[in-house]
């Protein structure tokens, strides 16, 4: 396995992947990697010749200053977890190598006809921006064949669809299957910071997601969603930051359940912000 640092050195092993006519699955991640990217993972060495993952916290999907600082960084033990998982090369460069200060500071502004002002994009403005800033930048340099993001991040999924329409990206994105511990609760870098004992309440988050689908035939998407908040919120420690049921294409909010549903929510357990969502079935 291959760890690339530079854009140059990654832009020569790109044109000998295309010359060789090798397909590439590509693994976009910040690293802290868990069984969920690992999976990710495992589906692209699968199903192409050669598969990249990048490790890079992106500074520009960040509001807030302490968190960019704060995410968790360990190249070393992320590497080892790729290379047992079969990654060939993984590209991880410098800020200043894929960034020049007037694109931090003064930001390109993509336009989503409304899919990021909803939800996550309501609680963390200009989020997706930084998001498809990045991944748009690694479509340009690494140029998949296909790409792979998990449902954990749903929203974040419509946007990446959205913008490879958009924007007339020659890759298939392959939406994967939100990966849960055996108790249920969706894999994520943040479930790190849980203690034991908030382990244990971010639990009742999946579920209670779970339990709703079997009301979802008595009562309307208004009366479930409250049915959802007040349940979750009734746990000590968890606080609901919002949970909407909603079209899985247009993410606007259902009034009945003659749509594609999919429950999103966003709960905090003590400090830590987790996300989840779940797929009414008509
Ligand atoms: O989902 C993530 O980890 C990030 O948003 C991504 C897609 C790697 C872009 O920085």
């Amino acid at each position: 396995m291959k760890l690339i640092r530079s854009k140059f050195e990654l832009l020569t092993d790109i044109q000998l992947l295309k010359f060789l006519g090798k397909t590439i699955g590509f693994v976009p991640t910040m690293g802290a990697l868990h069984a969920g990217h690992i999976a990710l993972v495992k589906r692209a060495v699968a199903e192409n010749d050669i598969c990249i993952v990048s490790i890079f916290v992106n500074p520009t999907q960040f509001n807030n200053i302490t968190d960019l600082e704060k995410y968790p960084r360990n190249l070393e033990r992320d590497a080892k977890l790729l290379e047992n998982a079969g990654c060939e090369l993984i590209f991880a460069p410098e800020s200043d190598m894929i960034y020049n200060s007037d694109e931090i500071s003064n930001r390109f502004e993509f336009d989503f006809g409304g899919l990021d002002t909803v939800m996550e994009g309501k609680f963390r403005p200009g989020h997706f921006n930084g998001v498809v800033q990045i991944v748009s930048k690694f479509f340009q340099l690494i140029q998949p064949n296909k790409a792979y993001f998990g449902e954990k991040d749903f929203q974040q999924l419509a946007i990446i669809h959205n913008m490879v329409n958009i924007l007339n990206f020659d890759v298939e994105i392959v939406d994967c299957p939100i990966i849960r511990e055996s108790s249920g609760l969706a894999m994520s870098s943040r479930n790190e910071r849980l203690t034991a004992e908030q382990c244990k309440k971010a639990v009742e988050i999946s579920k209670v997601l779970f339990e709703s689908r079997n009301f979802a035939a008595q009562l309307s998407p208004k009366k479930l969603t409250r049915w959802v908040i007040n349940r979750i919120n009734s746990v000590p420690e968890l606080e609901v930051e919002y949970f909407e049921i909603v079209n899985s294409k247009t993410l606007q909010t259902l009034v009945s359940w003659s749509e594609p549903a999919v429950g999103c929510i966003a709960v905090y357990c003590g400090e830590v912000r987790l996300i989840d969502n779940i797929r009414y079935i008509k």
